[in-house]
């Protein structure tokens, strides 16, 4: 039975200051509250303990992390997708879609432009399309390498096999972002059609890892059907698989897709999850998303002072930007568009950080 479950309300019953300090504790002493305490911290703080967590959060990143905000330039190189995922708009029998693929060319050119605005990352990601396919893929991380053979290459491209993996990352590929999206199978199964599998997924993860790339893994919030036990098995998840990245934003619905009238995810139990993880993953690499943004005009600023630490600005050629719909209204204008940089800067002096121009490798690959 996956009921959409309204779970702030639901599980209001407030937590004593006692037991949520020692929650905390545990946290901060690098140990896991166990799926109890777990369940405790996402349902039940009451606005103050809220607003303690995220303000706590935000001050364990600066320790890590001072108060730089990395910066990655997105390129969406593709908008076609075989697969049929039920909450995303670019899926293969969205008839409202608009569809279009970037040339390596025109790649080179987002990212020559990114260089110029100072990023050191880039972003890949795209639908699996059958044209961009692996030989495709990997002539693609050559050229950017040759280029520039300094900056930081992410892919975001979906489930490909571990030969192709091996040759993107043979070609030049250091990072890989592979939302897990649930870790629930039955919720996996509500969102997906039946030819996908979150096994599945979460062995791409694992091959991706073992290829020594560093690793991004995640979830929205809010998806319809998604409970507190998902959250929980997701959080069981990530404790397990310990990726370097973890993409969290809410759940927009998108013209055309089966769940194109379901409520949006919640803004604030986003930024719970964002402070909660990052009160786990002191190291991770947590971006305040687009999708935050979007459903809300201070989401970025507010992912950042609950504990985020990475924003990833649009670097794909202005014509195309509204056409990768993977919801609606995507914000790719001012601050979330690569032109927008300055503006960015000045938001985020006003809550006292800057932006980070240096490539913000995960911790434990920053030496390699
Ligand atoms: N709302 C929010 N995020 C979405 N994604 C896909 N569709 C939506 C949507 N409707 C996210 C998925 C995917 C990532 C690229 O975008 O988590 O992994
Ligand atoms: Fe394709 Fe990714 Fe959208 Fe699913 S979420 S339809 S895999 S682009």
């Amino acid at each position: 039975m996956y009921l959409c479950v309204n779970f702030m309300a639901d599980c209001s019953k407030n937590i004593s200051e006692n037991v949520f300090s020692s929650l905390l504790e545990m946290l901060l002493s690098g140990e896991s509250p166990g799926r109890e305490g777990w369940r405790l911290l996402l349902g039940a703080p009451d606005s103050g303990q809220d607003r303690r967590l995220r303000s706590l959060a935000a001050e364990v990143a600066r320790g890590r992390w001072g108060r730089g905000v990395w910066i990655r330039g997105l390129v969406e190189i593709s908008s076609f997708c075989h697969n049929n995922c039920y909450y995303c708009g670019l899926r293969r029998s969205n008839r409202q879609a608009s569809r279009y693929r970037l040339s390596v060319e025109e790649i080179l050119e987002c990212c020559r432009k990114g260089d110029r605005l100072g990023f050191s990352t880039f972003v890949f990601q795209g639908g699996e399309d059958d044209v961009q396919d692996d030989e495709w893929m990997e002539g693609m991380v050559h050229a950017v390498r040759a280029e520039f053979p300094r900056h930081a290459i992410t892919l975001s491209v979906g489930e490909r096999g571990e030969e192709a993996y091996r040759r993107f990352r043979k070609a030049g590929a250091d990072r890989y972002l592979l939302r897990h999206e649930t870790r629930n199978d039955g919720h996996y199964a509500h969102l997906h059609p039946s030819g996908m599998s979150g096994l599945h997924r979460r062995e791409c993860l694992y091959t991706l890892k073992d290829l020594g790339y560093q690793v991004g893994a995640g979830m929205m919030i809010g998806t319809p059907g998604q409970t507190v036990d998902c959250l929980l098995d997701d959080i069981a998840f990530l404790e397990e698989l310990k990726p370097e990245m973890i993409g969290m934003g809410p759940f927009i619905p998108a013209a055309g897709t089966p769940f194109a009238n379901f409520p949006a995810g919640s803004v604030a139990m986003t930024l719970r999850m964002i402070a909660l993880m990052r009160l786990r993953f002191p190291d991770a690499l947590i971006p305040a998303t687009t999708a935050l943004a979007t459903l809300d005009d201070g989401g970025r600023g507010a992912g950042i002072l609950s504990g985020a630490n990475v924003v990833m600005p649009n670097l794909s050629p202005s014509p195309v930007r509204e056409k990768y719909g993977i919801y609606d209204r995507k914000a790719c204008r001012g601050c979330e568009a690569a032109e927008g940089i300055h503006r960015l800067e000045q938001d985020l002096r006003r809550i006292g950080y800057h932006i980070s121009y240096g490539r913000g490798d995960a911790m434990s690959h920053a030496a390699k």
